[in-house]
């Protein structure tokens, strides 16, 4: 049987998990800071966010996939060109020769006849991707991470209705436990505002928005994270393969915004065209925090890639689950949080939700299943 892979001994499995755990609550809290900590008018851009986003998460896929051509290819006799420093090696490749034929074969793998499937949930993550600034930008930390868990509630429904799974009666309860979850945070969510660090200019948060940001980008997360995996499951290439068809079908659509603001802000055009640099515009305002988003969101998106193949989705819901504690209590230590008895008992319910909803079903096989890690 083949290895498990491993890091340092522990199972890729497991660290994949507590790492995606630890991103969830890093990305909720840095997101939320990077979006309130500075004046309005002093913000970066999300859309150019998203966009790098899945600039750099594409690249990142297509050189993992490259270098796992290597290994589906069965020609152990192929020439390679070894770089080793006393002894060990450092870099190891093709022949410079047998590179070009790499290329021309990781080519046609992402372009394959197939790949416009991945256009459906690419236009949705754009959207979700999207969506969770706005939501970030108007819920407290906790309060967007404990609303997101009702992409839960989402993803069932669209593997119901999409992949035709059942669902038991444990699970439809959990589901309606966390729904209620959900509403009881909400009741002790108010208009918070935060000073920014130019007086007269102050972020507001609107719950109401954020609340209905958090909840379509649910929507979409169910929607892409169902379609994602019915492609993944029924196709035989390769999840990284996957994750550049993902991130090429995404540029478009994380184009429209930045070209539609443009369009709409004659003084933004403009600015635009009178600096002449319309990368230098796009990226106006990015400093360390809205870099750091943006590698954090980066990260998430290749160890979801990597929970979805070396564990599986009831893995993912309890690392979903646990980050919801970490961002809980960081957002206490970090934004003067104030813990409400609304919040605590919502927030209690929906980690109960979720633990319910992840319990196996019995062993009649007839309940909900998750599909084998691929
Ligand atoms: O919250 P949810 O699990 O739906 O978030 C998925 C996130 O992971 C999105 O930001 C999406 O862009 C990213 N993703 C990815 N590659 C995949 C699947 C999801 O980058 N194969």
């Amino acid at each position: 049987p083949a290895a498990v892979p491993s890091i340092c001994g522990m199972p890729l499995k497991y660290v994949s998990l507590v790492t995606l755990a630890v991103q969830n609550a890093l990305l909720t809290i840095i997101m939320h800071y990077s979006r309130v900590s500075t004046a309005p008018s002093r913000t970066y851009s999300a859309a150019a966010a998203v966009l790098m986003n899945e600039l750099l998460k594409g690249f990142i896929s297509l050189v993992i996939a490259f270098v796992r051509l290597d290994r589906q290819e069965h020609t152990p006799s192929a020439p390679k060109t070894t770089l080793s420093i006393s002894g060990v090696t450092i870099f190891k490749t093709c022949h410079p020769r047998n590179l070009m034929s790499k290329f021309r074969r990781l080519g046609r793998e992402v372009f394959s006849p197939d790949c416009w499937k991945l256009s459906i949930p690419s236009i949705l993550y754009v959207i979700q991707n999207n969506l969770q600034y706005v939501a970030a930008s108007n819920l407290d930390a906790a309060t967007f991470q404990v609303s997101y868990q009702m992409k839960i509630l989402t993803t069932a429904a669209f593997s119901v209705l999409l992949l035709r799974r059942k669902l038991s009666f444990t699970k439809w309860f959990a589901l309606l436990l966390l729904a209620v979850g959900v509403g009881i945070v909400q009741i002790q969510s108010g208009a918070v505002k935060i000073t920014s660090a130019a007086s007269t200019d102050v972020h507001v948060m609107q719950p109401l928005k954020g609340f209905l940001a958090v909840a379509a980008a649910c929507f979409t997360s169910g929607l892409a994270g169902v379609y994602f995996e019915m492609v993944l499951k029924n196709s035989p290439a390769d999840l990284w393969v996957r994750n550049v068809q993902l991130s090429l079908f995404s540029l478009l659509p994380a184009l429209v915004p930045i070209i539609a603001a443009n369009a709409s802000s004659p003084v933004e055009a403009a600015a635009v065209a009178s600096q002449g640099c319309f990368l230098t515009n796009l990226f106006r305002n990015f400093g360390p925090w809205a870099w750091a988003t943006v590698l954090i969101q980066v990260f998430g998106g290749l160890v979801t890639a990597l929970v979805i193949k070396y564990s599986d989705n009831i893995m993912k819901g309890f690392a979903t689950s646990l980050s919801i504690v970490i961002s809980f209590l960081a957002s206490v230590a970090l934004f003067d949080f104030r813990i409400t008895f609304a919040f605590t008992v919502g927030s209690l319910t929906v980690l109960l939700a979720t633990w319910l909803y992840n319990q196996p079903d019995s062993s009649n096989g007839k309940g909900w299943k998750w599909s084998r890690p691929c």
